[in-house]
């Protein structure tokens, strides 16, 4: 089958290590199955692994992808869950499993022809999705979706602020929390950006780094080092943030005494269950919520792809049509 596969780890040149071709097809094993990739997702997650982020040499060559939609054995149209885990081995909750990898780290992942998974981790794809639209939901709108309605600890009403406008965590956060009635503010480094982000259903949208007009109840960072101090200063007392990644480094003062003085909360944030993404395919379902999908490339062009997103030259997702 045709795949996309790192072959090789380099931190300063990622797509050195890419390579597209023909790759076995999976095999089959006991509880898996393979599903028919129609479409599958980038994720920043796949750079790292290029970059030998979370990733060993050992490892490779290895099929890259977390997300995918796709046709089962059945003909039936599923999604695919990225986390395998055992929900048993983290109290009900998979992604707490201390043994738990997503697809493209132990197993081959979903830039193929083909993807084998565990049974369980095929949730139904609602026909009023397309399979571009469902690709998107398995990373980064689940992680969206846990940040929202699992981590914040706050209701609908309330503020809060998203930093880096564009990513494809930072989109589905603006479009997940806009639509379950929260404020949405966001920043990014670009205007064209902050402009696409009120269209897209933010209240607000501000330069990187700027005073906001009041304090926020929640922040949700994917950035890291470049928006840590502007993510503490600009929380209410008792306010909270809600981290799931560090794309510009994560190497920040802690503030301690800012914690401590303005009781503030700090909550890590990965991924989510396999029932979480049934509700957030049902969510997308039900309140017309569609992922924003900046471009759309046949899989044999996923070089294309990979550079765009190295070089932060995108709003939304990167889909691969299979
Ligand atoms: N823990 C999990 O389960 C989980 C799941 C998904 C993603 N993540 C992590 O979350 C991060 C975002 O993922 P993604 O797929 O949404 O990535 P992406 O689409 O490439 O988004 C990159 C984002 O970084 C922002 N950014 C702001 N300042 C930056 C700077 N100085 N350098 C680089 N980027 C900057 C960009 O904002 P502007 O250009 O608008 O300023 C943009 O929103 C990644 O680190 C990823 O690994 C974690």
């Amino acid at each position: 089958m045709f795949a996309v596969t790192a072959a090789r780890i380099d931190a300063d040149d990622p797509l050195s290590g890419l390579e597209l071709g023909e790759r076995p097809d999976p095999a089959a094993t006991d509880g898996w199955v393979t599903v028919r990739v129609k479409a599958a997702a980038l994720n920043h997650h796949d750079v790292w692994t290029l970059r030998g982020v979370g990733m060993s040499a050992d490892r490779l060559p290895i099929v890259l992808g977390c997300d995918a939609a796709g046709l089962d054995p059945d003909g039936r149209e599923v999604i695919v869950h990225a986390v395998i885990g055992d929900p048993d081995a983290g109290g009900g909750d998979e992604t707490l499993d201390p043994r738990r990898s997503l697809l493209s780290e132990l197993h081959d992942g979903t830039f193929a022809e083909q993807v084998s998974v565990p049974r369980r981790n095929l949730v139904p794809k609602p026909a009023a999705l397309s399979f571009e639209e469902a690709a998107c939901l398995p990373t980064a709108y689940l992680t969206a979706y846990r940040m929202l309605f699992d981590k914040s600890g706050v209701e609908p009403g309330a503020t809060i602020l998203v930093q880096g406008a564009s990513g494809g965590v930072a989109t589905a956060l603006i479009l997940l929390g806009r639509a379950a009635g929260y404020r949405m503010w966001a920043t990014s480094r670009s205007e064209a950006k902050r402009e696409r982000a009120v269209k897209l259903g933010a209240d607000q949208a501000f330069a990187a780094g700027t005073r906001l007009p009041e304090r926020v109840d929640v922040v949700m960072e994917t950035v890291g080092q470049a928006t840590w101090a502007h993510s503490m200063r600009s929380l209410r007392p008792g306010g909270r943030i809600v981290i799931c990644g560090a794309t510009s480094g994560d190497v920040s003062p802690a503030e301690l005494a800012r914690i401590f003085f303005t009781q503030l909360s700090i909550a890590g944030s990965t991924m989510g269950t396999r029932d979480q993404l049934g509700r957030l395919a049902r969510f997308c379902e039900q309140t017309g919520v569609r992922p924003v999908i900046d471009r759309v490339l046949p899989l044999e062009n996923a070089r294309d792809g990979f550079a765009a997103m190295i070089a932060g030259d995108l709003f939304g997702k990167v889909v691969f049509r299979c």
